[in-house]
């Protein structure tokens, strides 16, 4: 392999929690830790700050903001890391989902005292529809959370992820003394509010060791004799392969906030965490050893400059080297381009990039040329697979409130569309168009950013769906004569794919009971 040692050398992955779990904090502790940062308090949350004035004002000054925290590379023992931000609020969860679709693993951040939570399960969801390996850290240890084995059980449970522990608290809350590393044997000693040092760490041949009574007492040793012997009896030694395949998830407890745990988290997903693998296509297996570049759109983000509309697309290198100023075929438009000015990430500032290798993640000026999805390559025609597009929950019409702007309302739907803030249905035979979003924010920006950058008024009434299924079939005919009988819920989306709109669950199960030679989908893949 060509690149072997620059792929062998990188880990790109991403931290997902349910909000306030402590992913901010997990990632501040990463990036000091990575020597990409020197204070704590560098890293901007990304989620809505509580007493904002508006969630949506927060949002566009988020936006800002998020540029400059989308990517997080980073040095660590000789490895590369890039770490991808995923925003915090619900109403942009599949900005989230499709930034998954770019990384080789995650670490997922519960909270001890709040278990499993809606927006976990969510994430959880994406991550197992692609066999993403999963860490995972089971933070604020510090205080009083759920009983540690219910806890376990739990989300094995609600997420069906078999897990692994590879520490093992002793108690938590005010009484929390520490983590077990059931791997190496070596006890770490808590102490509240200080940063977990060298000297803090103790090793210890045998359980059965004196030491460990006289650092926990006597009571809690022999607690953590008896956990650890059940533990080690269910679970054994950590098996990676089943690890890299998504089958068991290995745990980690600890507190991000007093920086304890964190580094057993951080060299273990050195040791474990995959290196950029083949990924599939709509054409082949791409090798990621191959020697020509290749590499996928999952993120688009516009600037904040009303004036210039001037985007910014992140492209996650798939094989190969990219180049700057070399020409690459942009494959959808059939179109030859080269970038002169790309970014990398770093902490906090942007840098122009000669290269980048597998893993890497590339920010391209784009005047609209980019949608999601799209693929660069060396000249061969092929899209990544498995970038999906979920089925928006709430619908709503997009009225034109000014005529003579119509252009410029098509226009800017077409390219916020394209970024992926929100879906847009045309209804068959009305031409109404519709815009499918996660959540209510987004309407609100979508109606601000069409008026400040592309100058179109518009209003949203709202629409009595629930969901929206994508249809295929193998029989052309009943799906035509299904999408003229139910003309009122049938649309296209942007790339002429047909849609189903439900009204509710009932009709939905209705017509899927009722149509047997159809099949509806709750997520379509963009290739
Ligand atoms: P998020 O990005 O997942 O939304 O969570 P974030 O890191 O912002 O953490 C959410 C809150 O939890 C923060 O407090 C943070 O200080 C706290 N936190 C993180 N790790 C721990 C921990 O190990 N133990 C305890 N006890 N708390 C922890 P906040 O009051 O919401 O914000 P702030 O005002 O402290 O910034």
């Amino acid at each position: 392999m060509k690149y072997e040692k620059e792929i062998n050398r990188r880990k790109t992955f991403a931290i997902i929690s349910h909000p306030d779990a402590g992913k901010t904090t997990l990632t501040e502790k990463f990036l000091l830790f990575g020597g990409a940062i020197q204070t704590a308090g560098a890293v901007k949350s990304n989620k809505i700050k509580k007493h904002a004035t508006s969630d949506f004002m927060e949002i566009e000054r988020q936006r800002g903001i998020s540029v400059a925290t989308s990517v997080m590379t980073f040095e660590y023992h000789d490895h590369l890391i890039n770490l991808l931000d995923t925003p915090g609020h619900k109403d942009f969860a599949e900005d989230t989902y499709r930034t998954l679709t770019a990384v080789d693993s995650v670490v997922l951040v519960i909270d001890s005292v709040n278990g499993v939570e809606a927006q976990t399960r969510r994430l959880m969801e994406v991550c197992r529809m692609r066999d993403t390996p999963v860490i995972v850290f089971i933070n604020k240890m510090d205080r009083d959370g759920k009983n540690r084995f219910d806890l376990l059980e739990e989300i094995e449970k609600e997420l069906s992820l078999p897990l692994h522990p590879m520490t093992w608290p002793i108690n938590s809350g005010k009484d929390f003394k520490g983590v077990y590393n059931l791997h190496d044997k070596s006890l770490l000693l808590f102490t509240a509010n200080t940063k977990a040092e060298e000297e803090d760490s103790v090793v210890i041949e045998d359980l059965d060791d004196k030491v460990l009574d006289e650092k926990v007492g006597e009571k809690d040793a022999s607690q953590l004799r008896e956990d650890a012997e059940l533990i080690e009896g269910v679970y054994g030694e950590l098996n990676v392969q089943n690890y890299l395949d998504g089958k068991v998830a290995p745990v980690f407890f600890g507190s991000a906030i007093n920086n304890f745990g964190v580094k057993e988290l951080l060299d273990t997903f050195i040791r474990i965490a995959p290196v950029p693998r083949s990924r599939e296509t709509t054409k082949r297996m791409l090798s990621v050893g191959e020697d020509k570049f290749s590499g996928f759109v999952f993120k688009i983000h516009a600037n904040l400059d009303p004036k210039h509309r001037d985007r910014i697309a992140f492209l996650r290198v798939c094989s190969g080297r990219f180049e700057r100023n070399k020409y690459y075929h942009h494959v959808r438009i059939d179109k030859e381009m080269r970038f002169s000015n790309p970014y990398s990430f770093l902490a906090r500032s942007k840098d122009i990039i000669e290269d980048a290798y597998p893993g890497d993640v590339v920010g391209l000026f784009d005047t609209g040329n980019f949608k999601i999805g799209d693929t660069l390559t060396e000249g061969e025609d092929f899209y990544f697979t498995g970038i999906p597009s979920f089925s928006p929950e709430i619908f709503k019409e997009l009225v034109n409130k000014d005529p003579m702007k119509t252009k410029q309302l098509e226009k800017g739907v077409s390219q916020l569309t394209d970024e992926g803030v929100a879906q847009l249905f045309t209804q068959f035979g009305g031409n109404k168009k519709i815009i499918g979003c996660v959540g209510e924010l987004q309407f609100e920006v979508i109606q601000y950013r069409l008026l400040q950058e592309y100058g179109a008024a518009c209003e949203f009434r709202a629409l009595p769906f629930y969901k929206a299924c994508w249809l295929t079939s193998n029989n052309a005919a009943k799906l035509e004569d299904f999408l003229r009988f139910k003309q009122q819920n049938s649309a296209e989306d942007k790339d002429g794919h047909p849609v189903y709109l439900a009204q509710s669950e009932w009709f939905l199960n209705t017509e899927i009971q009722n149509n047997p030679d159809i099949q509806f989908h709750f997520t379509s893949e963009i290739h």
